[in-house]
């Protein structure tokens, strides 16, 4: 029997499906640790959850040690302790290396986490990645620009989601830009090179450091420009060949930005540029399970549970997903006209009738609902195909169709 410590802040949906997937396991007694009174744990994963602990702000690691160690206090032992949310990888690492819980250390977690840290550790490894500086403020950042000119991008260190993200070009959008960052000592900001390019990941599963497994997606266009032009409907697309020649070129520079970076036991989303000269720069990396719809996609692509996948990797140290059977992708959809609500969603029948089986999926908006600030926008469609062509013949359909006012 293996004892397993989850932290789960809130139960989301997907929340909720991690929770059943690692209660499923065979021989793992899951307890959870949560923000939420025990008395608001949705009724359908009561039986799935043998002991229930509601900690403080899981961002501190002294909080999540607080609730591992009363289960400790009830079971023993702690075998796994584990959480796939980004902003919870050191404090979970810390809680780890606290109660010497196998798993990944705190320093390979903020080598995941710290975007500044992050690239130095690569670069020293001889891993292209873009020139970066920590800057405390204009003169920091002006001294920046004279070695690597414009455009450079400025964003907070620990982003996630693209939050606050800033394509810079001129002194005029340099000064917007402090504005919204406001770097100063105590908050330094990462400014980096503006890397012209494709942007694609490459999710890897490694066991002990060697790599078992990877996949690759593209996404259509950068998170960056899509933030940057409201009108565009962001996609993501996972091919039907697994390995594509870029991404065989690219798989011996992830291996080797994984093995320095310290990542070992895990299921990781790294971030690349690919460009037109056929060199990659790597952006970054999440030593968790990939968002941008990449999970959904796997699963249609493959054709069974990468959540549970992951889960069982995390607690037995194996890797276990079919083969791929089909290309699949996803559109983000995003609201057109300057409102703040969604009104409506129109040419959904249209779209179910062009189709047909290869629309495999949809979350559409609800009319009334706030507008999002995300490039993952107001709802999604996934789509799969046997061919990656047939995929992005559906893509087009979903754009030519599907509006949301
Ligand atoms: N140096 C860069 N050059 C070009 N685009 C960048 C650069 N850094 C970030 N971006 C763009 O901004 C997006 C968000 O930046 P990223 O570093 O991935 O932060 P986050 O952790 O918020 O995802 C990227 O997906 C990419 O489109
Ligand atoms: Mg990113």
């Amino acid at each position: 029997m293996r004892n397993v410590v989850l932290v789960a802040p809130y139960f989301s949906e997907n929340m909720r499906h991690c929770v059943r997937c690692f209660a499923s396991l065979p021989d793992v007694r899951l307890s959870v640790l949560s923000q939420e009174s025990a008395a608001r744990v949705p009724e359908d994963l009561r039986a799935c959850i043998a002991a229930y602990e509601c900690i403080g702000d899981p961002a501190h690691a002294a909080n999540i040690i607080d609730g591992a160690r009363a289960v400790a206090a009830q079971w023993g032992t702690i075998d796994r302790l584990e959480g796939y949310l980004e902003t919870l990888q050191v404090p979970i690492a810390e809680a780890r290396d606290a109660m010497d819980v196998d798993g990944m250390r705190a320093e390979a977690a903020k080598n995941c986490r710290d975007k500044n840290r992050m690239k130095d550790v690569l670069r020293k490894a001889g891993v292209p990645v873009a020139r970066q500086a920590l800057v405390h403020g204009i003169d920091d950042v002006r001294a920046f620009v004279a070695t690597v000119g414009y455009p450079i991008v400025l964003k907070p260190l620990a982003g996630f989601g693209a939050r606050n993200t800033q394509r810079v070009h001129d002194d005029a959008s340099l000064a917007t830009a402090l504005n919204q960052l406001l770097p100063s000592a105590q908050n330094p900001v990462q400014a980096e090179e503006f890397v012209r390019g494709a942007e694609h990941t490459f999710e890897a599963v490694t066991l002990g450091g060697r790599a078992v497994w990877s996949s690759s997606t593209s996404y259509l266009p950068s998170p960056l420009t899509v933030l940057e032009n409201a009108w565009i409907q962001y996609a993501v697309v996972l091919p039907r060949e697994v390995q594509p020649p870029h991404v065989q070129a690219f798989a011996e520079i992830n291996a080797k930005a994984l093995a320095a970076l310290g990542v070992r036991d895990a299921l990781s989303h790294m971030e690349w540029f690919l460009r037109d000269d056929g060199s990659a720069v790597v952006s970054e990396v999440g030593a968790r399970p990939p968002g941008a719809n990449i999970m959904p996609l796997l699963a249609a692509g493959h054709g069974a549970d990468p959540w549970l996948a992951w889960a069982r990797l995390m607690v037995e140290r194996t890797w276990q997903l079919p083969e791929r059977q089909f290309a699949a992708g996803t559109v983000f959809l995003r609201a057109m006209g300057g409102g703040e609500v969604v009104r409506a969603v129109e040419g959904v029948e249209a779209l179910r009738n062009r189709l047909g089986p290869t629309l495999h999926g949809m979350k559409l908006p609800r009319p009334g609902q706030p507008r999002s600030q995300h490039y993952e926008g107001d709802g999604w469609v996934i789509v799969r195909h046997p061919q990656t062509e047939g995929v992005m013949a559906a893509l087009q359909v979903v754009y030519d169709t599907l509006r949301v006012r």
